[in-house]
């Protein structure tokens, strides 16, 4: 397969066994497009089969990790009748879960909205001190996606969910360590992510196949959470509240 034909907006890197992917929008924090949600589906469909991909690293360009959806494409799906783009994500997310091989993920600066609920299907998650982690939904008029109201509330008890889904706080690196979102704080994340997916990759595929396998019983529960979220989700898309406040963060 040549990755690097795929968009521009998604750097690939191999070494060794594995594959690091960068999402690569420095300028917009990294926010992804309906490009880039296509374009990782299709890396992570193609090397679902391919034995010299054995582990998968996920990290930003610039500085940060991804500050979520684009707001901009949110405006698109409700106002420019979009719907069959507004499926790029949710697919993007259903491919990510299903995926067999490990994901390890770098985060550096913001992890917002998807960019934070996307971690929760990876395998490892090595943060920088300053990292800070954020699904602002309810600030937008949204309710959150990619399961993240029956995942965080298991993780961390609902006390700690509340701070993330209802409030849509500010979670620093330390703080979204303890709630079992990230795995460690480290001083260089990428390093750290790239040198425990090499590590992986170097194992029995069979063993790490199946291990994650195991590790992921809770995948048809999950599918239909969000299912149900997404329903949710086109509804509150609609609403004034919602395009109110894409308006302001545009207009900013
Ligand atoms: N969609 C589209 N553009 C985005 C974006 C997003 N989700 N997040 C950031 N950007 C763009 C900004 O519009 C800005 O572009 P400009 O320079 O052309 O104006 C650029 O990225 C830098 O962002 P800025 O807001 O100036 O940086 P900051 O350091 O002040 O704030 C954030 C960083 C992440 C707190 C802030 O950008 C933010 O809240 N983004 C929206 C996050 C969000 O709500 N995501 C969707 C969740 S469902």
């Amino acid at each position: 397969m040549n990755i690097s034909d795929i968009s521009s907006q998604i750097n690939t890197q191999v070494l060794g066994s594995v594959l690091t992917i960068k999402f690569n929008r420095p300028d917009k924090m990294n926010s992804f497009t309906f490009e880039m949600y296509r374009a990782l589906t299709k890396i992570l469909n193609e090397i679902e089969d391919d034995d010299d991909v054995r582990v998968v690293v996920l990290s930003g360009s610039g500085g940060n990790f991804s500050a979520g959806n684009d707001i901009k494409d949110f405006v698109s799906v409700v106002e420019e009748n979009g719907m069959d783009r507004g499926h790029d994500a949710p697919a993007f997310v259903d491919t990510l879960r299903e995926f067999s091989k490990p994901v390890v993920a770098a985060v550096e600066g913001f992890a917002v909205g998807i960019g934070a609920t996307l971690l929760l299907y990876c395998d490892l998650v090595y943060a920088s001190q300053d990292a800070q982690f954020r699904t602002p939904f309810t600030h937008l008029g949204l309710c959150p996606e990619a399961a993240a109201s029956h995942i965080l509330p298991r993780i961390m008890g609902r006390a700690r969910a509340g701070e993330w889904l209802l409030l849509g706080d500010i979670i620093p690196a330390d703080q979204a360590m303890r709630d079992g979102v990230v795995t460690r704080v480290c001083d260089d994340p990428l390093a750290m992510a790239q040198e425990k997916a090499m590590f992986l990759s170097k194992m029995s595929p069979k063993a790490v196949a199946d291990t994650k396998r195991l590790m992921s019983s809770q995948n048809e529960i999950l599918r239909k959470a969000f299912d149900e979220e997404m329903i949710k989700f086109a509804e509150c898309l609609e609403t004034e509240e919602a395009r109110a406040a894409f308006k302001s963060f545009l207009e900013r």
